[in-house]
């Protein structure tokens, strides 16, 4: 292993937040002079096109990684964002699922071809719990969690709890969760207080203590290819991923090992 730390940013569902978490918590970490690469996972590229990387300037990319056709320093390209970089992904990866499955080592190969990295590793995960993010899982150390809050934000979590607990079983027993994270919150909101205190009484101590808020800054941030501490450092939502990535540094000072 590289002393590279590797997070994968995962929920099946799709619209949580996971790619606006990867952005702007990786931008965050990286202001606090951390060293953070996102790998972009999700055929749809929102990473990448969410940092600047445009649609014809991906190559080598995520599935190259994968594949093992390039390395992790020869994949990884600066940002605008000062020690943010990302490994930007292509649509071609919705083969990947396909051309990969037959491999032996086929839930292994992000794994395999993160062995030398260093600094903090963002996987930005699809929104589906096929190979791709059981890639990601196995090769990470730990898991956040977006969650947002809506109704039915409980209800997809058993079955991304069960299959966490099968990477563990199987391919990565010091997989850990390394937050559940409250997204798109709206204080104005009962439905958000009520899914936020059901959240925290459920899960308990893991559901990270920052919220995000619903803040339009946030949402406009992707089409001027910047994250949103950049686009508007004063906005609420910048305030709350420059809190988030207090948050996990402070943590991981406390408990570097946490259960
Ligand atoms: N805190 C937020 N406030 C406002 N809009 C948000 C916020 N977080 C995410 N969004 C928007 O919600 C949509 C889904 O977010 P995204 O991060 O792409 O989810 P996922 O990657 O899980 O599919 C995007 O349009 C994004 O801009
Ligand atoms: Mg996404």
């Amino acid at each position: 292993m590289g002393n590279g730390i590797i997070v994968a940013v995962a929920n099946q569902k799709g619209g949580v937040g996971k790619t606006t978490t990867a952005i702007n918590l990786g931008a965050a970490l990286a202001d606090s002079g951390q060293s953070v690469t996102i790998i972009d996972l999700d055929p749809q590229g929102n990473a990448s096109t969410g940092l600047g990387v445009a649609a014809g300037d991906r190559n080598p990319n995520s599935y190259d990684l994968l594949a093992g056709d390039t390395t992790l320093a020869k994949a990884a390209r600066a940002t605008a964002v000062p020690n943010l970089s990302i490994v930007p992904a292509t649509a071609d990866l919705s083969s990947a699922e396909i051309d990969i499955s037959k491999r032996a080592r086929r839930t292994h190969l992000l794994a395999d071809n993160l062995k030398q990295a260093t600094g903090i590793i963002l996987i930005d995960c699809p929104p589906a719990l096929g190979l791709l993010t059981i890639n990601a899982m196995v090769a990470a150390e730990s898991i956040i969690v977006p969650l947002q809050a809506e109704f039915y934000a409980l209800e997809g979590l058993s079955q991304l709890m069960l299959t966490i607990r099968q990477v563990r079983q199987t391919a990565n027993p010091n997989l850990r969760i390394e937050g559940v994270l409250l997204t798109m919150s709206d204080s104005r909101n009962n439905l958000s207080q009520q899914v936020e205190a059901d959240a925290r009484q459920t899960l308990g101590g893991v559901v990270f203590d920052t919220v995000i808020p619903r803040n339009v800054r946030v949402s406009e941030s992707p089409s001027h290819a910047m994250p949103v501490i950049h686009y508007d450092p004063a906005s609420k939502g910048s305030a709350a991923y420059r809190a988030l990535a207090a948050e996990v540094l402070m943590r991981r000072k406390k408990e570097p090992v946490r259960g």
